[in-house]
């Protein structure tokens, strides 16, 4: 049985329920993990897990500052395990840009850091107008207009694929 810790940097919290669920699968699998938000992560010895995961979402084009520091600060530990990476985004609603070569943000993202994950992943996010700000919720509308997305302001949409979630989380055991 190995050791498995998940790393999530969230805003609204669905990065953390697709977490939740990689958890479910993983323990189903007879693995032992730890979920940890970014945000308390200096608390726990890294060097206590045999595997390290990452997922993050993305705010207006980038990832959280957080995420990177983490990265800078634990590359050597990151590549001394098996590791993998994932981030949510609703470009990712689009099947043609959920893959490592096709999504824009990951693609950026892996060209700003040192750090290579061995396995990767995207995830299609969460569209929740009732509970964004005026002005967050406006630019996302304008957005997903231009992106031919949904725009009334009063609907919630989830997109991720939570078959793909479990895929990944089956994936995370084996590697
Ligand atoms: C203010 C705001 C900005 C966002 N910016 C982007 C963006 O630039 N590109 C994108 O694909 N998704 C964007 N999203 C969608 C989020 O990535 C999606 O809602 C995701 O599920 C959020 O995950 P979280 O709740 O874990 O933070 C944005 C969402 C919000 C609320």
């Amino acid at each position: 049985m190995s050791s498995i810790i998940i790393i999530y940097s969230t805003t609204d919290g669905h990065t953390r329920e697709i977490c939740s669920r990689l958890v479910r699968v993983i323990e189903q699998q007879g693995e032992q993990v730890t979920l940890i938000d970014i945000e308390d992560v200096s608390s726990v010895d890294l060097a206590g897990f045999d595997k390290i995961v990452v997922g993050a979402s993305i705010r207006y084009g980038k990832h959280d500052r957080k995420v990177y520091e983490f990265i800078e600060k634990n590359l050597q530990i990151l590549d001394d395990r098996p590791n993998a990476f994932f981030s949510v985004n609703v470009v990712a609603r689009k099947p043609a840009k959920r893959q490592p070569d096709t999504n824009p943000y990951l693609k950026k993202f892996l060209k700003e850091i040192a750090w290579k994950p061995k396995k990767l992943a995207i995830f299609a996010g969460k569209i929740d107008y009732p509970s964004y700000s005026f002005w967050d919720r406006n630019i996302i509308r304008l957005i997903m207009w231009m992106t031919k997305g949904p725009t009334d302001p009063t609907v919630t949409i989830d997109f991720t694929d939570w078959e793909q979630v479990e895929d990944f989380a089956r994936m995370i055991c084996e590697m």
